[in-house]
């Protein structure tokens, strides 16, 4: 029983056949944005799953974890931490590297930003063959945080992401087959 929302969340999102290179359907959250009561639906979806489970931190995994993330993070009381890309960062930092397509890319995130104990939420917007979420889960229990789930608006099932999540709850309010 899907909530009704969903329907709509989905109609919103963009598929660019060919972006950025051949064979790729990229799934395109800009046309979400565009939409204020589908953009509020996405929100308002992780914010009832959320609310009140003592969730002290949600870390936005850049660059579209930067935009679902924060809204989320204010609507129940948690502070946001930024996991970016290499040389971002000003303060020091710890990294995770973890493979692409070609080659290896890493996030990295601000040393004493997340403390032990702290609960934590991982916030990107897509979830396609898992190493980004798990490189973000990694950099949180490295610092003594607990990963209480990673949440994405859409999962591509067909890459079996949710094997490098290591048995790590993932929600997704949209798959794309
Ligand atoms: C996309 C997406 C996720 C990641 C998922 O980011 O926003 O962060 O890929 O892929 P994975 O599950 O295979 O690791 P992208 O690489 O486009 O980087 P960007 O957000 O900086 O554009």
């Amino acid at each position: 029983d899907e909530d009704p929302r969903i329907h709509g969340i989905k109609t919103k999102i963009r598929v660019v056949p060919n972006f950025p290179k051949p064979g790729i359907m990229f799934q395109d959250i800009t046309t979400l944005l565009l939409d204020p009561k589908a953009f509020k639906d996405t929100i308002d979806l992780f914010v009832e799953r959320y609310k009140g489970k003592n969730i002290s931190v949600v870390a936005g995994i850049e660059a579209r974890g930067f935009i679902f993330g924060p809204p989320i993070a204010l609507a129940i009381g948690a502070k946001f931490v930024p996991l970016r890309k290499p040389r971002k960062l000003p303060g020091d930092v710890i990294f995770e590297e973890y493979t692409l397509e070609y080659g290896r890319d890493r996030l990295e995130m601000h040393v004493g930003a997340v403390e032990l104990g702290e609960r934590a939420l991982v916030v990107d917007d897509l979830i396609a063959t898992g190493g980004t979420l798990c490189a973000a889960m990694n950099l949180l229990e490295r610092v003594g945080a607990e990963v209480v789930e990673c949440a994405c608006v859409i999962e591509l099932p067909d890459l079996q992401g949710r094997v490098r999540l290591n048995g790590k709850p993932l929600y997704v309010l949209v798959e794309y087959h």
